[in-house]
């Protein structure tokens, strides 16, 4: 990782066939934009990795840690083969990838497939259209999405310029979350106890947790750049439970994408993601080589008195010096290192107004399709809960309790099948009913003294939406065992970011200032801590989609839901039917 993109192979030769193609063969002009077909083969294999002197053996793909990087067009198809050479059941995501059509592909174990198995493979075929920027996938199953993450890089079709001024370079930066431990040895001890999983022992750059932890100045990430150039940073948090700052000592940031949807450029220090973000962002080099190195840091975010992984993951802003300098200084760790000015780790107002600035482009080319009016409307409470201890079990939550989580009250039973196969074949009796609450089952103070009575129930419930329903969905989140910020994401569709505030919602003071001109369009959206926030999407793709706090601690306690948006009547609104390799449970 670390490098820039390579170049575009044979570029001027396709200039040349695309041209003379042209002139020889009219019709194809309207071909020249279809998208290719790129392969990937993937093989889920274990390796062994050392970091913060402690080696483990994780499961990877294709041994390589993060992961491989997949890179399309805009309008390409891509088909990715996985193979399964590990013992634990696997699936993977394309986190923020619409699936239009294909939902088959779109990879939550028991959501939308079974897992593929030990020894057996899958194909994930789909095909990328109208989004381009920076998105990733990572494992759907359990805790080893940890482990299993990699960029995806989507660039606009051939001969389609960004927005904003060509970058020199592009350097994909993803963000991860290390244990020492095995993680899904963390993460099965959490559900037996009922208590909340141990904390990470560092947060990564690519891989790298950099200098300030035991033994780790060599894996350290280096940016290496030349001085008076643009480099594109392709910025993805693939961490597990937390929210990261980022920021890069004397460097400012132009932020021109978010969950590949470009928008309003604004300049800032500091960046946020929550885990299931990305963010494209423009870094301008300075214009002589500073002699300086420069500290590229990343530490979370965090509204909550949950206890916390609180340290920092850093690499280096290195200037390629020209030979001159280079001779003058000998030894380039003497060059003074610079570090940055990250916000507090609780900065909720820089947060807030951090949020704020992330805008829809909203331009005739690049318009925000803000649904207009509503067809339903949703208001769904997010937060903790307890549960009662399984028999036979002892726990360690207050009275024999466990933790947990719900959304509207319930707490989501993994199936033991999936849900797009019960949905596609109507063999949902017995997988999932479709009564899932469109509001909390009773009113409380949602922000304020929480009720009493703090148990959920639980259930595989489902919401049914017509083809093309525009919804509104309210999400609240309660201060129920602790107020905290749930970054929701969203299968199958963006939404739009509509409004936002602290307190309870109020149904009739709050929508008549909502944005409905150029919100924010995203996968993933920050409730806030004892907030909430409204979201536009319209129901136009068929198939099963999940819906679920990306604090992977939360989604294992059950903040997760699915959407079920049934076939339109239209020949292109239906969902197809299911791979001849889709995995059996
Ligand atoms: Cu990136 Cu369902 O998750």
């Amino acid at each position: 990782m670390g490098s820039g993109l390579p170049p575009s192979s044979a570029f001027l030769g396709a200039i040349f066939f695309a041209l003379s193609a042209f002139w020889v063969f009219p019709q194809l002009v309207t071909a020249k934009h279809a998208g290719i077909t790129r392969h990937y083969k993937f093989d889920i294999k274990l390796q062994n990795v050392t970091r913060l002197c402690q080696t483990k053996s994780i499961v990877t793909v294709n041994g390589q840690f993060p992961g491989p990087r997949i890179i399309a067009r805009e309008g390409d198809r891509v088909l990715i083969k996985v193979v399964n050479h590990v013992q634990n059941n696997i699936t993977l995501h394309w986190h923020g990838v619409r699936q239009l059509r294909s939902g088959w592909a779109d990879g939550p174990a028991y959501i939308t497939q079974c897992p593929i198995q030990t020894g057996q493979a899958f194909v994930y075929n789909f095909t990328i259209t109208g989004q381009r920027g920076t998105l990733f996938w990572h494992a759907h199953i359990s805790w080893l999405r940890a482990t299993v993450y990699g960029p995806i890089v989507i660039l606009p079709k051939r001969h389609v310029p960004y927005p904003f001024p060509q970058p020199f370079k592009e350097v994909p930066i993803i963000f991860g979350e290390w244990w020492k431990a095995d993680t899904e040895t963390v993460i099965n001890q959490a559900t037996q106890t009922g208590l909340p999983p141990n904390i990470s022992d560092a947060y990564t750059i690519n891989g790298l947790p950099g200098p300030l932890y035991n033994c780790s100045v060599k894996d350290t990430f280096k940016l290496k750049v030349k001085p008076g150039k643009t480099y594109l940073l392709r910025l993805i948090n693939a961490a597990l439970n937390n929210e990261l700052f980022f920021s890069i000592a004397n460097h400012f940031l132009t932020v021109v994408e978010a969950d590949a949807v470009y928008v309003k450029p604004f300049k800032t220090k500091t960046l946020l993601l929550t885990p299931g973000q990305t963010t494209n962002a423009l870094l301008r080099t300075k214009s002589k080589s500073p002699n300086a190195t420069f500290v590229i840091a990343a530490r979370p975010y965090v509204s909550g008195p949950a206890a916390f992984d609180n340290t920092t993951a850093t690499g280096l802003l290195e200037y390629e010096s020209s030979s001159k300098v280079k001779n003058k200084i000998k030894n380039k760790n003497k060059l003074p290192l610079l570090r940055p000015v990250l916000p507090r780790l609780n900065d909720t107002s820089f947060a807030t107004n951090y949020v704020k600035k992330i805008r829809s482009l909203a331009t005739a080319k690049f318009p925000a399709n803000v649904p207009q009016t509503v067809n339903r409307r949703f208001f769904f409470t997010v937060g903790l809960g307890l549960r009662p201890c399984p028999q036979n079990q002892t726990c360690q939550g207050p009275n024999n309790t466990m933790l947990t989580a719900a959304v509207n009250n319930v707490s989501f039973v993994q199936p033991n099948t999936a849900l797009l196969q019960a949905h596609f074949f109507n063999k949902s009796k017995g997988v999932y009913t479709t009564d899932f609450p469109s509001n909390p089952p009773f009113k409380f103070n949602y922000s304020g003294t929480p009720p009493t009575n703090i148990m959920v129930s639980a259930g595989t419930k489902v919401v049914a939406l017509p083809f093309n329903t525009t919804v509104e969905l309210v999400l609240q989140d309660t201060s129920i065992i602790a107020a905290e910020s749930h970054p929701l994401h969203l299968h199958g569709f963006n939404f739009f970011v509509v409004g936002q505030g602290f307190g309870n919602f109020d149904p009739k003071k709050d929508p008549p200032k909502f944005n409905l001109v150029d919100p924010a369009e995203r996968n993933t959206v920050s409730v806030p801590a004892a907030g909430w926030v409204a979201i536009r999407f319209l129901a136009d793709n068929p198939g099963v989609w999940f819906m679920h706090c990306h604090l992977e601690v939360h989604t294992s306690w059950g903040l997760k839901m699915a959407w079920v948006v049934m076939d339109g009547k239209g020949p292109k609104q239906k969902l197809q039917p299911p791979p001849s390799d889709l995995p059996k449970c």
